[in-house]
């Protein structure tokens, strides 16, 4: 099908509501590697992956294969009959996540890991007890998702679900408090127990977090955070869910989980996105007791199925012997060197901040006023388009640029990527 037919045919039969980041949005036709290929035959070097979802590379052959080779002996059951890939990934989540996580639910999407996580949070405490999420954060498309969200661009409808607190976020480049890291002394973290005395009835069943805040423009909480925040939520009852949709399975650098990065211990963990290399999948993990909380009849009909298991195995098999949490340390330090090389020659760079490989600038109007400048970054996207370099966009401004590529991304592969943004950065006034 040509560009224009697919344009055309997608004016008509999608929603409207569904985003495209490009003014003339790009129709893929092909990808492997770090590489995008166009319907026209224009190639991209591909440092999104997909919203940080192609965690190797794009058409990687031996998480193709393993998905092929699923395919031709069992395809689908439903979680009614259990199967040997379901039994060997829940083993293999039970190894990489911390002692004691060792009760998996399979699911399809983030949306469903943290709906399930913010469920069996809500039967642990009885069906007694808060929800606290962080402002600038991103949960999914549900109706209790977008709930949790708290971006006003993305809650669609007026507050729906009640029960739901947001406590300050950890975004030290803009402090809601005016207050700077570390004379602050952690007064974010800390003003949750003020949160919780006044705005909740003194219980909480589940504090909600992305150890580094995705959507929100990879905003990476200060040392202690977690550690104060934690302990609050914890005095007052509540679990803390740690959501890893986006940090997961290497992405933060040298460490598997994003969490390991601030040193606290979750009850729950979520995950999607990078486990299974692009296959749909979801994932909640969580103690033996809160898992236990979850009773009465429960079913996913696509969760678990032996397809997305034999693919997340193989992605989780590939990640293992290439270590790639030690490339996304490498590979990251390389591109967030080049990164603080391009803020030292453009002023309009408020601030470059992330983990690993996941690397973003927050570009703002002046950086005296810290006047965000979204124009600015939609203008930066085009310029990299035409370099052929695909990026992310993010922030409750729209005004931080996201920078994830796939983590088998190369030494030359970061390099070209870099070349490719500087000239367009040279070129965005
Ligand atoms: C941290 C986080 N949680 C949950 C979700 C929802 O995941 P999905 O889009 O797979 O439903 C996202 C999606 O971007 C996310 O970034």
């Amino acid at each position: 099908m040509d560009y224009q037919t697919i344009m055309e045919k997608h004016g008509q039969f999608l929603f409207p509501s569904v985003i495209n980041y490009h003014a003339e949005p790009i129709a893929f036709a092909k990808a492997k590697g770090l590489r995008l290929t166009d319907v026209n035959g224009v190639e991209y070097l591909d440092f999104f992956g997909g919203i940080l979802t192609v965690s190797l590379a794009h058409c990687h052959e031996e998480v193709n294969a393993a998905i092929w080779a699923q395919m031709q002996t069992l395809g689908h059951t439903s979680t009614l009959y259990p199967n040997e890939p379901i039994v060997r990934l829940a083993e293999k989540m039970a190894s990489l996540s911390p002692a004691g996580l060792d009760r998996s639910f399979f699911v399809n999407s983030g949306t469903e890991a943290d709906e399930t996580a913010i469920t069996i949070a809500k039967t642990h405490a009885g069906g007694n007890g808060d929800i606290i999420a962080l402002r600038h954060c991103y949960s999914g498309r549900s109706t209790l998702a977008i709930n949790l969200c708290a971006h006003a661009p993305w809650r669609i409808l007026p507050t729906q679900v009640p029960g739901i607190k947001h406590a300050h976020a950890p975004y030290c480049y803009r402090c809601a408090m005016k207050l700077t890291y570390p004379a602050c002394d952690l007064q974010c973290a800390r003003d949750m127990e003020e949160l919780i005395r006044t705005e909740t009835c003194g219980r909480v069943a589940a504090f909600i977090a992305e150890p580094i805040l995705g959507v929100g423009g990879f905003i990476v909480p200060p040392e202690g955070y977690f550690e104060v925040a934690t302990e609050i939520v914890r005095r007052y009852g509540g679990i803390f869910i740690a959501d890893e949709v986006q940090t997961g399975f290497g992405r933060t650098g040298g460490k598997m989980n994003g969490f390991e990065q601030f040193g606290v211990t979750p009850d729950v963990v979520t995950y999607a996105k990078g486990m299974a290399n692009g296959f749909p999948i979801g994932c909640t993990v969580a103690t033996d007791e809160v898992a236990a909380s979850f009773e009465g009849l429960t079913i996913c009909t696509f969760g678990g199925n032996p397809l997305a298991m034999a693919a997340a195995l193989a992605t989780i098999e590939v990640m293992e012997r290439e270590d790639v949490p030690a490339r996304a340390q490498r590979r990251g330090a390389q591109l967030r060197e080049g990164l603080e090389d391009m803020a030292d020659h453009h002023r309009w760079v408020g601030d470059v901040r992330g983990m690993g490989l996941m690397q973003a600038m927050e570009l703002v109007e002046d950086p005296g006023t810290r006047e965000p400048a979204p124009a600015r970054a939609t203008a930066l996207m085009e310029e990299a388009k035409a370099e052929g370099l695909l990026l992310g966009k993010g922030g409750l401004y729209g005004n931080v640029l996201r920078i994830a590529p796939p983590m088998l991304a190369t030494e030359a592969d970061i390099a070209e990527g870099l070349g490719k943004l500087k000239r367009a950065m040279a070129r965005v006034r």
